[in-house]
């Protein structure tokens, strides 16, 4: 089973302490829709496709979250926080100017991954952060996400108000990350939780725990959704959505799942372990 313990699972502790920015802060770092992230040259590699998760607004009150979802079936929840002064730090020239000389861990994109790099923040913006070509393989692409250091980042994820609804007897631990369009991650699976994109779009794919996708450990979701997906039988088909900005997705314990960066996106979970 140790090979299971993939990056996705590495989940850090979080201390929250009070905001310390000026309003001067905000006011010069001016938000642009996309915050910077997107260009008209990183065009999608592929469409939002159908969405067949169940979608709730905040009307969704705790006791029916825990009872039609928490255990059962992923959902997609609107509106439940705003993070509009975390998506403000999070524009590109935000993120460089607080942490461009930070470094970073990178992991292998692949279901298991296995090789680790680290480097400094600005140099993965400006070089690694690019679309994925459908040629290559998971295990050769590097990912952002997750293995943060809380110290260093303290100051961003104070800001990150996480999904209020919680499962009992859990807490929550932050994984954040920026990821090129046409990357994502293959099917794997984890305890529960919630991811939500602050800049971009985020295609996901999830099966019960119970249905085990056809997927290779070492291939990219781009070359899953190319070269399997349109294959599949009616049956076969993921539970699928892609999700924007100011929308949470909520996965239950053990439930595959795959995910595809429709766009440059800039995206956090939040672990109920
Ligand atoms: C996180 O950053 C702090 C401050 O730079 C450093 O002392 C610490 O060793 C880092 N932790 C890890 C796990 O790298
Ligand atoms: C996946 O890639 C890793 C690293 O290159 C390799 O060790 C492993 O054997 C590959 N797994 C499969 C199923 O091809």
């Amino acid at each position: 089973m140790e090979e299971y313990c993939c990056v996705l699972l590495t989940v850090a502790c979080f201390i929250s302490l009070p905001s310390v920015q000026s309003e001067n802060y905000y006011a010069k770092n001016a938000l642009t829709a996309d915050g910077g992230w997107l260009s008209t040259r990183n065009s999608s590699p592929a469409d939002e496709g159908p969405c067949t998760v169940e979608v709730r607004d905040q009307s969704l009150t705790y006791s029916q979250f825990i009872e039609r979802y928490a255990y059962s079936r992923p959902v997609i929840i609107r509106g439940l926080t705003d993070n509009t002064k975390f998506q403000f730090q999070c524009s590109k020239s935000s993120l460089l100017q607080e942490f461009g000389d930070r470094m970073v861990r990178l992991s292998t994109a692949n279901t298991y991954s296995y090789r680790k790099v680290d480097v400094p923040f600005q140099e993965f913006v400006e070089h690694l952060l690019r679309p994925q070509s459908l040629e290559t393989l998971g295990s050769d692409t590097l990912y952002f996400f997750g293995d943060n250091n809380f110290t260093e980042w303290r100051s961003l994820f104070q800001n990150y108000f996480p999904p209020p609804y919680t499962l009992p007897g859990t807490s929550g631990a932050y994984s954040f990350g920026i990821a090129g369009p046409g990357t994502g991650v293959p099917f794997h699976w984890h305890g529960p939780g919630y991811s939500e994109v602050i800049y971009g779009r985020k295609r996901w794919f999830l099966y019960p725990p119970e249905k085990v996708p056809n997927f290779h450990p070492n291939k990219t979701t781009l070359s899953w959704v190319v070269d399997t997906y349109p294959a599949l039988n009616q049956e076969d088909r993921p539970i699928e959505c892609t999700i924007h900005p100011g929308e949470v997705l909520f996965f239950p314990d053990r439930w595959w799942h795959a995910t595809l960066n429709l766009d440059t996106s800039v995206f956090i979970s939040t672990f109920l372990g």
